[in-house]
Formats: C-alpha cells, structure tokens, sequence
C-alpha cells in the first residue's frame, strides 16, 4: 500500500514544515525559471507551489514506487487497466495518426478511429456549407445536443471556449439536464425545419437524454407533420447501434466510439460532432492536435519534468501531505465559464473513490473537491475564504495574453488581477506591513493575510483549439497519475449507479395510487408531498 511506503512517510516527515515562499523566492533569484515548464507553447508556472528541490525529489520517488511509468505504458498499449469494467482505456488513441497501427485485442482501432473522423468530417462539412438540408430542404442553422455527464460537458465547453473559431450562422445549443426547462429553453424561437438533434449518449440508455430526445422527436414531428423527418433531423453519437436503431435513428447516421472512451474523456471522440460543426473539421484536427502535443510530452518527458506528472504529484502533495480537500480551478478567461464543470467530472468521477483496484478500502485521501469560477467575478465572491479562510485552496490560474473579444485595457486590468491574485496567496501581507501603513490596532490581525497559499499559473498566447487540446490531456493525465499512485481505478464510476436504481423504481411509483411502503419516513413523505402538490 502507497501510504505505508518509505516514500509516502518521507513526505508526511516533509509536512510537519511544509516550504515557505517568501523563503524561497527570496534565496532564489532563478526560482520561477526553475519551476516552469514550456510544452509547445502552454507554459505550466509551478513556483508558487510550495515545493523545493527536496520535496519534487520525494514526489517523483512517490510515482516512481507507484508504478506510473509502467501503468501510463499499459493504459496507452491497450492493457485493460479498467479492471471492474475489463476494458482498454484509449482515448490518447482518438488523436493518434491512421498509421500508428495500433492493435488492441485483435482490432485496428487506429483505422476505426480515422473511419470515424472521416465519417464526423464528411457530415460536419456537409451541414456546415449547407449540403445537408432537413426535411423541408432548409438548410440547418441550429444545433441541439443533447447528452449529459460526459456526452455534454466536454462539447459544451469546448464550444463555448472557443467561440472566436465557430461559424457564423449555426447556434449549437446543449441539452443535458431532465428538467423540461432545459429543452424548452433549447427550443424556445428555434425553427424546426433548421434544426438539427444530436443525440449523444455513449449508453444510449442515459434516462434523462433519452427522455429529452423524446420529446425533441415528438416537437418536431409535430411542427413538421411526417416522421419522415426523423431521419434528416436526428443523428446520434454512441456505442449502442441497437439503442440508436430502436429509437428511429437512421444507423447511417450514427457516429460511433468504443467502450474504451470513457465518457468523461470523450470530447474528441464522435461525442465531438457538435463543436466540429461549429468550429469546422480543420479546427477539430488542430484540437486534436493539441491533445497529442501534451500526450507526447506526457509519455516521453522525464518524471521530473512532466507537466501533467508534476501537476499531479503536487496535488497529491496538498491532499495527503498537507490534508487540503478541495483544489479551484479559476480562469481569467470568460469563455472558459465551464472548464471548472468539465473538471469536476473528470476529475472527481475519476478520483472520487473508497477503495483500490482489489477491493480493499484506501487508507487514505482521494480525489480532491474541484470547484471553480471564472475570475474576475470569484474575486468578489468566494477569494476572501481563499486569501484568510482557515483551509488553504490550492489553485490552478488559466490566462492568456492575447484576448478574442475585448479592448487592450479590458485585457490588461483582467491579467493583472490574475497575476495579483497569486502573488498575494503566495507573499500575503504580514503584521509588520499591516502595522506600518498605520492601520488601528484593533484591525491589524483582520487585515493580515498569512500568504504561502499555493498556485499553479497556465498561461499561454491565445486560446486557441490547439491550446485547449493541450489543456484538457494535461487535465486528463494528472488524473490519471494521481489515480495510478492512489491505486484507484480511475475509469469506473460505480458510485453514480445507485442514484439511478432508486429514481427509477421511484418514477414508477409518483403515478401509482398506493403509498409505498419501501422507503424510509423522510423519503415516503416527499413522494407524498409531491404528489398533493401535484392534485389538480
Ligand atoms: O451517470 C454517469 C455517466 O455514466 C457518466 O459517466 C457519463 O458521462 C454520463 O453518465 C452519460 O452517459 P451516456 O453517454 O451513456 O448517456
């Protein structure tokens, strides 16, 4: 077990005096350089961490003891490291080259992955330049996904961040939660014969797409009297031909992807289809692009000089060593609103677990809470808690310098709020400087800020699908190691199915005129409750 390892107590012995950044900055002139990596063009600014030489040395001996190295060569080689559900875990294979040739239990899937892509391309292009007409022979304008949890977060992320890169005159809309508000949303103002449905649903059993998917089906079946149109309206993105085939969906249309594509590591897979419509083939090969850019450098660099690996490790630094449980993730990007979304469910479906991959349960801390906002606007909400809370937050900034949609002095006072942002965390302000700008004795303690509260600052050029390839493999490979050193299986999530089980015997019983006896008080006098609500 990790936690019992000489590595693992020599950290805890590092703990008890955890590195000082005012210390350290000040002996060492070379220190931002030191603890900055470039990978093609993201740098990863890692110094205001509190880490030394000493410490990265015991972490990369920690991973090292761990196993990472040969676990991250059986994840990319097809092994099926996915224990619970004996599946591969590819999706690094989505953006490989057609002739990597990789074989994995007896199949191309390097031709598989470039058949579907190809398939993605044809279609995407084809809607794009109005080609593919609906059923009246309008041309499509409108784009609704609907998918949630994986099968949507990612897409609707991504489009969202890269906003500048979309088309013109196609709106792609996403529909995810069951709440009916969501689709009427969606749909309030569209134009049935120029929109187009993209059912996305690895499963294709997901209750609350499905439900969704129904009722988007019946809304245009009825604005466009045929159910002909079916077939020029839906196309679907999954694993279950059979699924998509008994909800009406032409086969022909569907794009498919495999089981070893974890939904929360779908996005470029056929789950994608959505953003390739809105920023064009081109601009999903250079997303793709991105995301090889970090699996190179993950696969390839030194453990010490491993963007992902270092990223990881100093996670599992503030989460066992230090005991911090929660990690924000605040870009001072307005287009990225929903990175943080996205992040909580790779990261926390990922980590989120109790027990190893034999069964046995972790002694230890897993995965951390994520959470986050854009800044400027989490500056005037939740940082007071991280500058003088009782619980320091690690923190993951995300800028760019060159902005899509803003003016120069915009873009300036955005950026040096982020830069001051971390520079207070990490130097704070101590009683000394408090007392000599004069402040009353009896404010001085309320307006010290103890500093040496860590943050990581992502920075690149622009953000670009290239760049945003880049940041998501980063994302996904610091999971997967500290997944891999807490010995956790970072692929499964069986934790969301008991939710399930339970909404559905409880769905049946909202319409049946007995109480049901199977519940506990609390949960007997709700469905009770909502029923008489519910009496006409
Ligand atoms: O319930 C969780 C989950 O299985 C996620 O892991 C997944 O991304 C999401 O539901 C959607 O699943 P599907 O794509 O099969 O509809």
């Amino acid at each position: 077990m990790i936690d019992s390892t000489p590595e693992w107590a020599a950290l805890i012995a590092s703990a008890e005096e955890p590195p000082d950044l005012r210390t350290l900055f000040g002996a060492d002139p070379e220190r931002a350089d030191r603890f900055t990596l470039d990978v093609d063009g993201l740098t990863v600014d890692l110094s205001k961490n509190l880490i030394e030489k000493a410490v990265v040395e015991q972490l990369v001996a920690l991973a090292r003891i761990a196993d990472v190295e040969s676990r991250r060569t059986a994840m990319v080689g097809g092994a099926h490291i996915n224990s619970t559900e004996d599946r591969a875990v590819l999706h690094t294979a989505l953006r490989g080259q057609p002739d990597d040739g990789l074989v994995v239990d007896g199949q191309d899937i390097s031709s598989d992955v470039a058949a579907v892509l190809a398939h993605m391309r044809d279609f995407a292009t084809r809607v794009r330049s109005g080609d593919w007409v609906g059923h009246t022979g309008a041309r499509i304008r409108h784009v609704v996904n609907i998918g949630i949890g994986g099968s949507d977060l990612g897409p609707y992320m991504a489009y969202r961040a890269l906003e500048a890169f979309r088309h013109d005159d196609i709106e792609v809309s996403f529909v995810s939660n069951v709440d009916g508000a969501h689709l009427h949303q969606a749909l309030s103002g569209a134009t049935p014969d120029e929109t187009l449905f993209i059912v996305a649903s690895k499963t294709f059993t997901t209750l609350e797409t499905l439900t969704n998917a129904r009722s988007a089906r019946a809304w245009l079946v009825d604005a466009l009297g045929a159910e002909e149109a079916v077939a020029k309206h839906f196309v679907a993105l999954s694993t279950n031909e059979e699924g998509v085939a008994a909800f009406g969906i032409d086969t022909a249309n569907m794009f498919g992807f495999w089981d070893w594509v974890g939904g929360r590591y779908s996005v470029d897979s056929a789950i994608g289809l959505s953003l390739m419509i809105a920023i064009g083939a081109d601009g999903f090969d250079e997303l793709l692009a991105g995301f090889r850019s970090m699996d190179d450098h993950f696969v390839s660099a030194p453990l010490s000089a491993n963007a992902p690996v270092l990223l990881a490790l100093i996670g599992i630094w503030y989460r066992n060593m230090l005991a911090w449980p929660t990690h924000a993730v605040l870009p001072y990007c307005q287009l990225l609103d929903r990175f943080p979304a996205y992040l909580q469910q790779l990261d926390m479906e990922s980590n989120g677990k109790q027990v190893r991959l034999d069964g046995s349960p972790v002694t230890y801390e897993t995965g951390p809470i994520v959470w986050g906002e854009p800044g400027t606007n989490g500056q005037h909400a939740f940082y007071q808690l991280i500058h003088q809370g009782t619980t320091p937050v690690p923190v993951d900034f995300i800028a760019f310098a060159h902005p899509d949609f803003t003016e120069p002095d915009h873009h300036d006072a955005l950026m040096a709020n982020c830069f001051a942002q971390a520079e207070a965390l990490a130097f704070g302000k101590t009683e000394g400087e408090v007392r000599s700008e004069g402040v009353p004795d009896a404010l001085v303690a309320h307006k010290v800020f103890p500093g040496n509260r860590p943050s990581t600052t992502i920075f690149a050029e622009r953000l670009t699908p290239f760049v945003l390839g880049q940041l998501i493999a980063l994302y996904e490979h610091k999971v997967f190691v500290q997944g891999a050193i807490w010995g956790v299986n970072s692929f499964d999530q069986w934790g969301v199915e008991l939710g399930k089980v339970l909404a559905t015997t409880i769905l049946a019983e909202l319409d049946d005129p007995a109480l049901p006896t199977n519940h506990d008080s609390s949960t007997t006098a709700l469905i009770e409750r909502y029923r008489n609500f519910r009496k006409p």
